[in-house]
């Protein structure tokens, strides 16, 4: 089970780092098999690499650039995030694709590059609502799961976490039931399958993200097929963020996952 904070463009180094240090302490009986993630923009890493620092709480980023380095003003290396602290990196994030025109091949390629900075991938995923009236959820989120994760092995499915996040949910206090969410998921493990084999799909950690609140948590990780939350506006308060990972706890602990 793994609860991610998405703080996206939020929070100055000094607000941010006393959020991660009231998390740390707020979470700090939280341990395996429960693993707690916090993504601030990059500004804040620092501040909250240095919050966290010796405890089991996670650092991740919201994007990299595929190159390792070179003339590309404004961008941020994996080897630059994994120097920093980092242990995660959010890729493909359904912002990204729509405000900053990223694609399945550019997700492919930073996905490519995080691992071989020695980071973790989450690759978010998800169709709009249009999409899913037109009943094109199946095929986007099939063509986005196989383009992204082209030419990588099975091996490296183990650095690879897969976000399922209806675009349609997220922001929008509109959460997906927890039996949409359950269909895509389990749709998502048997394309994994299909290309990298039985067990790097049964040990693929799918998290749902789209407007995950303290009130929907617990029903929602507790589906058989997710395996953990990226949460955007509830994560930036740490009351609702602890409890929010708890109702995640308890969901891991109900049912072994
Ligand atoms: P939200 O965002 O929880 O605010 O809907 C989720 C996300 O975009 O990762």
């Amino acid at each position: 089970m793994l609860m991610a904070g998405n703080w996206k463009m939020h929070k100055l180094a000094s607000e941010a780092r006393g959020l991660a240090s009231n998390l740390r302490r707020a979470l700090a009986d939280i341990d395996r098999p429960v693993e707690v993630l916090l993504c601030p923009p990059f500004t804040a890493l620092a501040d909250v690499a240095a919050a966290l620092a010796d405890s089991p709480i996670q650092l991740g980023a919201q994007n990299l650039h595929w190159e390792e380095k070179g003339a590309f003003t404004g961008e941020v290396s994996g080897q630059m995030l994994k120097d920093i602290g980092c242990d995660y990196v959010i890729i493909g994030h359904s912002e990204r694709r729509h405000i900053f025109g990223e694609t399945d091949e550019s997700v492919g390629k930073k996905i490519r590059a995080a691992l071989s900075a020695r980071l973790k991938a989450i690759v978010c995923v998800g169709e709009t609502e249009r999409q899913r009236d037109e009943n094109e959820t199946e095929a986007v989120v099939q063509r986005q799961v196989r383009e992204g994760l082209a030419g990588l092995s099975a091996p490296e499915m183990a650095s690879v976490a897969i976000a399922y996040e209806p675009v349609w949910a997220i922001g929008t206090g509109k959460n997906a039931t927890p039996e949409q969410a359950q269909e895509v998921h389990a749709l998502i493990r048997n394309l994994i399958s299909e290309s990298f084999g039985e067990a790097a799909a049964s040990s693929l950690p799918i998290l749902y993200g789209g407007s995950v609140k303290p009130d929907n948590a617990g029903e929602l990780m507790s589906q058989p097929d997710i395996n953990g939350a990226l949460v955007g506006g509830a994560s930036l308060d740490a009351d609702s963020f602890e409890t929010i990972v708890r109702a995640g706890v308890a969901a891991a602990g109900a049912i072994d996952k």
